[in-house]
């Protein structure tokens, strides 16, 4: 039996993947200091170690004896990031650092953990090219998209230096059940589903017309698999983990409003700094090398979310994720 280290694995991605690698039989892992994940994400038959991902002792320990190890331990927020440069930067770059430096310190008694790490749509900042494609220029534009830059340069550093392969996953703006819908740090996605339920007005940071790429969980938990079974020695690899397509902020509003069946009134309030404008990926280069694809539609996707609002127990293994 395989066993697997997760760190951020009590968090919204997180806790979806434990979740698949436990449905195929095989043992998790998880370190989590609980900042924005929960307790009750995470299945009783994960081990968790509550400790925070920038102690090198813990990290250490909890690498022991895994197979490979997911690394999405971060501050996700980016508005956080601009709040607390300092803290974040600690958290979502040197907790990278650390995590790499396990993977090689594992190798030196043996064989390099493999690892596979969060990084962001957040590296490109607001490219001029649309789609972005892995080779699009990277120019972030906030301390969070930085520090997911920062990593995914380390990582090229622990595979070509100390023989720690490496895939990193841009994700896009992901969202599905068990991300928290009260946090106003948290996805717009699931803010803006909890206000609407509530019949409570929502907020739009600037005009409404910046757009992303939102992706479901579900597929998401799908290129986390296959990147892991693809991450090869001596290799630094990034892929994007996209749908491809586009989607307003005020489309999304009015998606959502048509899934509920009932609209609430829109208020709009200042930009937040460093709000990408546009954000859109190319999801083909990950099709190729990963043979992976979202094939969640964003309304199947929104339903998802939304039922994952009403029904906390809800398990994407049920649909195969
Ligand atoms: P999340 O906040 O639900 O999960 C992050 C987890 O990391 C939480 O459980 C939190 O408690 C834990 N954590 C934070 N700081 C820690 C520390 N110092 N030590 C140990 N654990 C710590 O967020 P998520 O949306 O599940 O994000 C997972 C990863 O994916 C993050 O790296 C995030 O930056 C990245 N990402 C997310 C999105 C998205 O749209 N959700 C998009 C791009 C990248
Ligand atoms: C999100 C992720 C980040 C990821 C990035 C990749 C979270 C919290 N953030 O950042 O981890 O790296 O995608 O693209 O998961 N908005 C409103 N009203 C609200 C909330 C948000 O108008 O109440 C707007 C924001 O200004 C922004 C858009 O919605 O323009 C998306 O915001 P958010 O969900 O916070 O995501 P990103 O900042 O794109």
């Amino acid at each position: 039996m395989a066993t697997w280290l997760i760190t951020g694995g009590c968090g919204f991605i997180g806790s979806h993947l434990a979740d698949a690698l436990l449905a195929r039989g095989d043992g998790v892992r998880v370190i989590d200091d609980l900042s924005t994940g929960k307790r009750e994400n995470l299945s009783p038959a994960c081990e968790l170690v509550v400790g925070d991902v920038t102690d090198p002792a813990t990290v250490a320990r909890a690498m022991e004896g895994v197979d490979g190890c997911w690394h999405l331990a971060a501050v996700a927020s980016v508005e956080r990031s601009t709040e607390a440069w300092i803290e974040c930067h600690r958290v979502n770059l040197t907790g990278t650092i650390g995590v790499l430096d396990a993977a090689r310190r594992a190798g030196a008694r043996g064989r390099a953990i493999p690892v596979v790490y969060a990084s962001s749509a957040a590296v490109y900042g607001d490219g001029p090219d649309l789609p972005s494609t892995e080779a699009s220029p990277t120019r972030p534009l906030t301390a969070y998209g930085a520090d997911k830059l920062g990593s995914e340069l380390h990582a090229r550093v622990a595979a070509r230096i100390h023989g720690v392969p490496t895939t990193g996953l841009r994700f896009f703006n992901v969202h599905g059940p068990r991300q928290d819908p009260f946090s106003p740090y948290s996805g717009v996605i699931s803010i803006f589903a909890r206000k609407i339920l509530d019949r409570q007005p929502l907020l739009i940071h600037g005009d409404g017309g910046q757009s992303r790429d939102f992706i479901s969980v579900a597929d998401v938990i799908r290129f986390l698999l296959r990147a892991m079974e693809r991450t090869r020695d001596g290799r630094a690899q990034i892929y994007n983990v996209c749908t491809g397509d586009k989607v307003t902020i005020v489309e999304l509003a009015r998606v959502l409003f048509r899934l509920c069946g009932h609209e609430v009134e829109m208020h709009h309030g200042a930009a937040r700094p460093g709000d990408i404008r546009d954000s859109l990926g190319d999801p083909e280069r990950a099709a190729e090398a990963l043979g992976v694809r979202a094939v969640w539609s964003l309304e199947r996707a929104l339903r998802l979310t939304l039922d994952g609002l009403t029904d906390p127990t809800l398990n994407l293994t049920r649909f195969g994720a």
